[in-house]
């Protein structure tokens, strides 16, 4: 059975005063009892990483970072290394997200060598994966997404299984047009088929994950796809409520 994995993804926001005060509703909210067995976890800023450690000593809640080196130390200025995110904490950290892809040119090989590094530290990486709004329009959203995929496979082999994979149509995200239920169903599923060309563990083992304007309204009926085990939250893990509704989702 995969676990359910639900993450926050904060993106740029987030301050001291803030990050306290949702730490201390979400915090109390799963003490008043979570769904067993599901992982929870929120990735935040690289400067709150100590702060929110520390605020989440004894949470159930598992800290992330939204982005992580594939270098292990040296001459790479603005970097923060795998060893690094291991020393505070950091259990997820998310790697080529759509935003980091189209805005800070990340390329396929680049992104699996950081899933590579982040593994190397006992990092679970979480790969983004998605078509644009003109690759689902023009009915080439699959082949866009086996690329994606089959780039990750090729380097990481079968490391994959210990990532998570995050399917986030870019046209989705941000943007309040969900994918539906069935059709965010249907992309996971040509990914596990993908995966299952590779190797049938990987496949049948690998956590696939959906993000894109997942919200507390559409994540029940999301998260009951049997190829959909949990979600990458942006926008509504911002607010403590919103959030912890997702995770009881
Ligand atoms: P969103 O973002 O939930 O705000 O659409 C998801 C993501 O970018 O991970």
């Amino acid at each position: 059975m995969r676990a359910l994995t639900v993450i926050g993804n904060w993106k740029m926001n987030g301050s001291l005063s803030i990050n306290q005060a949702w730490m201390q509703s979400v915090g109390e909210g799963m003490q008043c009892g979570m769904p067993a067995g599901r992982r929870f976890g929120v990735c935040v800023p690289f400067p709150y990483l100590h702060q929110c450690s520390q605020l989440l000593a004894s949470s159930q809640l598992l800290l992330g970072a939204q982005d992580v080196s594939a270098h292990e130390s040296g001459a790479y200025t603005g970097e923060v290394s795998a060893v690094m995110l291991q020393e505070m904490g950091v259990r997820f950290a998310i790697v080529g997200h759509s935003e980091r892809r189209m805005q800070y040119g990340e390329a396929n090989e680049t992104i699996a060598l950081k899933a590579g590094a982040a593994l190397d530290h006992e990092i679970t990486p979480i790969i983004c994966v998605g078509e644009t709004a003109d690759e689902r329009n023009s009915g080439r959203a699959i082949e866009a997404v086996r690329r994606q995929v089959a780039s990750q496979v090729s380097t990481l082999q079968d490391r994959l299984v210990d990532c998570l994979i995050a399917y986030e149509p870019i046209w989705a995200i941000g943007t309040g047009k969900v994918a539906s239920a069935q059709m965010a169903q249907d992309m996971h599923r040509a990914i596990r088929l993908q995966l299952a060309e590779f190797d049938h563990d990987v496949s049948a083992h690998i956590g696939i994950i959906y993000g894109g304007s997942v919200r507390a309204d559409n994540a029940t009926e999301l998260f009951a796809m049997p190829d959909i085990d949990g979600g990458l939250v942006g926008g509504s893990s911002l607010d403590a409520q919103e959030f912890l509704a997702i995770c009881r989702a």
